[in-house]
């Protein structure tokens, strides 16, 4: 790929004409705003830092399958001058930025076992795990929700299907959520060190876990996937991995902040949560509104191979491109009375954009929307009566958005 533009390279943004430029301060503030205000002028908007976003749901779909917006390959860690260590081999050899054939060739492994039909095993499985969380503070009447219950099952999950042992839950939960603050475009510089190390220690972690399972073997997903991987040979042992590690990262945060979003957003509207709990044939409804409402990814992103035309507006090449999943979901061409939270609505696409369109939609989507309904199923059945005590701050507006807290309370 060519190499992209450093965001410092001023001289080449001043050609890029009218477009209105964003500051990431004015978008953290208000970004469903931010994004209402300029869609309807602008497909397209710059951001300070150098890079662009397409705002309407249309492009973005357009976009999501044109052969010229490719992967980003290395060029994100480049831009903050990592150029080696294991977050560099994250993105240099993980499916997430890949392209092309070495795209198709890491991710086709896991193509079956993440399909829907597969993951449906899991549904039991997923059910005890929330149960089993809800009842170890159920007796408690209160809990700080994000820590107890949304932090903690993503990573179990995620967990117990690569069989890691549950004692080394806690600290691969935080070495996991350390490495993905990366992903996000709200990093500072001087986080990038503690991202770098954690990415080192899981990449060892992941090593090891793959010695034991070529030694001893089990019936289980990891083993499966390692036996095939080596007899196809296709993969290097580095790229083995970083697949592994990917999946490991795919799958926590962006759950986490889903599972707490659906059920503050529920809460927030008693007679939706209500009515899901009367009737849990509503939950997929409620888990789909609650990712569009309030997505947990806020964007995807690509680099321009070459000037792209979009709606009347250019992106140049060699540009970062973030495809904003989170206007898009809101974008009053797409959806009737956009800003309205409603389970019951009717417009809801069969494919829900914020899991990605193209080669590169979510590997993982069938497994997250059974954690998502999974979770929220248990918590409807055992607390029905459970009252929403102190709201989580959702924020960001590109990547993997960030939670703080969330304080509930019932009678037991
Ligand atoms: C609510 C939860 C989730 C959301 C919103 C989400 C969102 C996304 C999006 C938007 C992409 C596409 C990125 C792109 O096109 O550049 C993606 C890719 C991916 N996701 Fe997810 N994801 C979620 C859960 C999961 C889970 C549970 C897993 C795994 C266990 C996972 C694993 C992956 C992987 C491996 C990719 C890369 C696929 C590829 O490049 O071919 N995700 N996800």
């Amino acid at each position: 790929m060519a190499e992209i533009m450093r965001v410092e390279d001023r001289e080449a943004l001043a050609a890029v004409e009218d477009l209105p430029v964003l500051t990431a301060a004015e978008l953290d503030a208000d970004p469903h705003g931010m994004f209402r205000r300029y869609r309807a002028a602008y497909p397209v908007v710059r951001h300070e830092t150098g890079g662009y976003f397409v705002l309407r749901h249309a492009d973005i779909e357009r976009l999501s399958t044109d052969a010229r917006m490719a992967a980003s390959e290395t060029a994100r860690p480049e831009l903050f001058g990592v150029t080696e260590g294991a977050l560099f081999d994250l993105f240099k050899e993980g499916m997430l930025t890949a392209n092309g054939a070495v795209h198709r060739r890491r991710r086709s492994p896991f193509s079956r076992s993440f399909a829907a039909r597969t993951m449906a095993d899991l549904r039991p499985h997923i059910r005890r795990a929330s149960d089993e969380l809800i009842e170890s503070w159920y007796a408690d009447g209160q809990v700080e929700f994000v820590d107890r219950f949304a932090t903690q099952l993503p990573a179990r999950v995620i967990g117990d299907l690569l069989g890691l042992p549950r004692a080394d839950i806690p600290s691969f939960t935080e070495l996991v959520y350390a490495v993905t603050r990366f992903l996000s475009t709200s990093i500072l510089p001087d986080e990038v060190p503690e991202s770098e190390s954690a990415c080192q220690k899981l990449r060892i972690y992941v090593e090891r876990t793959l010695e034991d399972r070529r030694r001893t073997p089990r019936d289980d997903f990891l083993s499966d996937f390692l036996a095939k991987a080596d007899a196809a040979g296709e993969l290097s042992p580095l790229e083995i991995v970083f697949q592994i590690v990917q999946l490991i990262i795919g799958g926590t945060d962006t759950t986490r902040v889903a599972v707490v979003m659906q059920l503050a957003l529920l809460l927030q509207h008693r007679e939706q949560w209500d009515a899901v709990c009367r009737d849990p044939s509503l939950i997929p409804d409620a888990v789909a509104e609650a990712m569009r409402f309030e997505p947990s990814v806020a964007s995807f992103s690509r680099v321009t191979t070459e000037d792209i035309e979009v709606s009347g507006a250019v992106l140049p090449a060699r540009q970062f491109v973030l495809l904003s999943t989170m206007s898009a979901a809101r974008d009053e061409e797409a959806y009737e009375r956009p800003h309205v939270f409603d389970i019951r609505r009717t417009d809801q696409p069969r494919l829900l954009p914020i899991f990605g369109a193209g080669a590169h939609r979510c590997l993982g989507e069938a497994l997250a929307r059974i954690e998502l309904e999974e979770s929220l199923a248990a918590l409807a059945a055992r607390i029905p009566q459970l009252r929403l005590d102190e709201a989580p701050t959702i924020r960001g507006h590109s990547g993997i958005r960030r939670i703080d807290i969330m304080r509930i309370s019932w009678q037991p």
